[in-house]
């Protein structure tokens, strides 16, 4: 059994004891140490009490069309589903936390778990049979994006819908969007909240940054494209710079504003840290929609908080360490895409001959055998770092078939440190977590991203895997494979 099936069996029991036996919500021990102290006298109050947590801690997953299977959008879905959202809360599996035991702690690690007190909120107001002394089938209102001292409000929206599309046979469409942010002089964004339109079939938002000399170029693969949008794989589809940056300078100051995928919160930036946007830069909201869910228009907003340059910042950096992806297909599988020349040419075939360059490119980075790779369920890279480097933010990027992940620093040595241990990895839970503690790290220093996907999870189907034994490579696509570490350091 997978950790996700395992997962799902246990909420499937949770739910089946409270609906089958119909157990009294009075009769759930409130068994965890200090809740009875914690439980209020009086029932709480669904709008004062229960409202916000649920709005805090649950419905950026539990919303319409999100990855969770039940919206809670209004007091009326909330309320009828109190038994539920009680068990699930008891036996502590909502919300879900990713990071395992290995991990360090995190900062706002208390902003998405729960509390002993608001789990105590959540029992006995489900107890005292969850009642709604508010409005019943209005939407809660929403959370609001913490703006700081000198701090401004900079919604990002796409100008109209757009309808994803791609070609016969091909399940994702990647598309850029140019968005101007309009800023006078150089500014700093301090947080993004990206609202994905249509939820279900946005698989994951990254905002690039595009700068003054670029904008030109982004005007003109905009109005070059029929539609909104043009198409863009793995990137902007912009020329990056003059082309004397190596791979690795690229992949050690990736143009990154900031990015969503399914369970990814709002995220301030590490206290007294921004990303640099400098006056005249626009944006590049790159969308990739998973057609696997439906083809629905979406118009995807980003609501960042900027601060001016005077506010004298530390600029904070995006470095991606990603590692080749060479999954064969198990034993007992055969067919035509099994062949690794065949799974590359068919990559080519979706994306572009760009797509195929990846594999290799990946395998040289890593100090593989480009000419004959390793086939396996374990990727890995080292990179070593060249400059002295604070690290504040680490987080993981896999597709569906991935089950674990980890970022560590100077693996195997007496300095090592576990900078993010994912053990049990759900595509449906990604996040980006703020060390609670910034790492330091000098010229010298390994990093190193290591990642176990699982190709039984094919055979199993389920969350749409189409169960075509193929050879998987490094793609874009939902179907194709990722193993992408990801940090947020300041430098110098
Ligand atoms: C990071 C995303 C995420 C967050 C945050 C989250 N959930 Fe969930 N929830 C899910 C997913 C996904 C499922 C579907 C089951 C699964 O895949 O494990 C689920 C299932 C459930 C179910 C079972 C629904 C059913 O009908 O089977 C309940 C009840 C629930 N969640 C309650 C909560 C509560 C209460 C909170 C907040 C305290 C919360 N969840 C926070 C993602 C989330």
């Amino acid at each position: 059994m997978t950790a996700g099936m395992r997962k799902a069996a246990q909420i499937a029991g949770a739910t089946a004891v409270v609906l089958a036996l119909g157990i009294p919500l009075a009769a759930l021990p409130a068994s965890r140490v200090g809740e009875s102290t914690a439980t209020p006298a009086a029932p709480p109050s669904f709008t004062r009490d229960v409202a916000p947590i649920i709005q805090q801690k649950c419905a950026g997953c539990h919303q319409l069309g999100g990855i969770a299977p039940v919206p809670f959008h209004t007091a009326q879905q909330i309320s009828s589903r109190s038994a539920l959202i009680a068990a699930t809360v008891q036996a502590g599996l909502m919300p879900p936390w990713p990071p395992g035991p290995r991990s360090p702690s995190y900062a706002g690690e208390q902003e998405r778990r729960l509390s002993a007190t608001e789990r105590a909120t959540l029992l006995a107001w489900a107890r005292a049979g969850a009642d709604v002394d508010g409005p019943a089938r209005k939407p809660l209102p929403k959370k609001p994006v913490q703006v700081a001292p000198g701090e401004s409000v900079l919604a990002l929206r796409m100008p109209s819908t757009y309808k994803p599309r791609a070609a016969k046979g091909v399940t994702d469409d990647y598309r850029c969007f140019l968005l101007d942010p309009d800023r006078s002089g150089d500014s700093f964004v301090t947080s993004a909240r990206i609202e994905p339109g249509a939820a279900k079939v946005v698989h994951h938002v990254i905002l690039f940054r595009v700068s003054r000399g670029q904008v030109a170029d982004a005007k003109r693969l905009d109005s070059g494209a029929a539609g909104l949008g043009w198409n863009c794989f793995g990137g902007t589809g912009l020329p990056t710079g003059d082309g004397s940056g190596s791979i690795q300078d690229s992949l050690n100051d990736a143009n990154w504003v900031a990015a969503w995928a399914p369970g990814w919160g709002g995220n301030r930036l590490p206290q007294g840290t921004g990303v640099p946007l400098p006056a005249g830069s626009q944006i590049v909201m790159q969308v990739h929609y998973n057609l696997l869910n439906g083809r629905t228009r979406d118009r995807s907003r980003a609501v960042l908080t900027v601060a001016p340059s005077a506010a004298n910042l530390t600029p904070l950096q995006t470095m991606l360490l990603p590692a080749p992806v060479e999954i064969p297909c198990a034993k007992g599988e055969q067919g035509r895409l099994c062949d690794r020349n065949e799974a590359l040419f068919d990559l080519t075939s979706k994306y572009g001959s760009q797509a195929a360059f990846v594999p290799a490119g990946l395998l040289i980075l890593c100090r593989g055998n480009a000419a004959n790779p390793r086939a396996g369920a374990v990727s890995t890279c080292d990179r070593r770092l060249t400059q002295p480097t604070t690290i504040h933010v680490a987080a993981g990027h896999m597709h569906l078939l991935g089950s674990s992940i980890r970022v560590e620093l100077n693996p195997g040595t007496p300095r090592a440190q576990v900078l993010l241990d994912i053990p049990r990895w759900d595509f449906h839970w990604q996040n980006a977590y703020t060390l609670a503690r910034a790492v330091e790290a000098g010229p010298g220093d390994v990093v190193r991203v290591t990642c176990r996907h699982d190709v039984h999870k094919r055979m199993h189907g389920g969350h749409g895997i189409p169960k075509t034994p193929r050879y998987i490579l490094w793609g874009e696509g939902t179907t194709d494979e990722m193993c992408l570490g990801i940090l947020q350091v300041t430098r110098g």
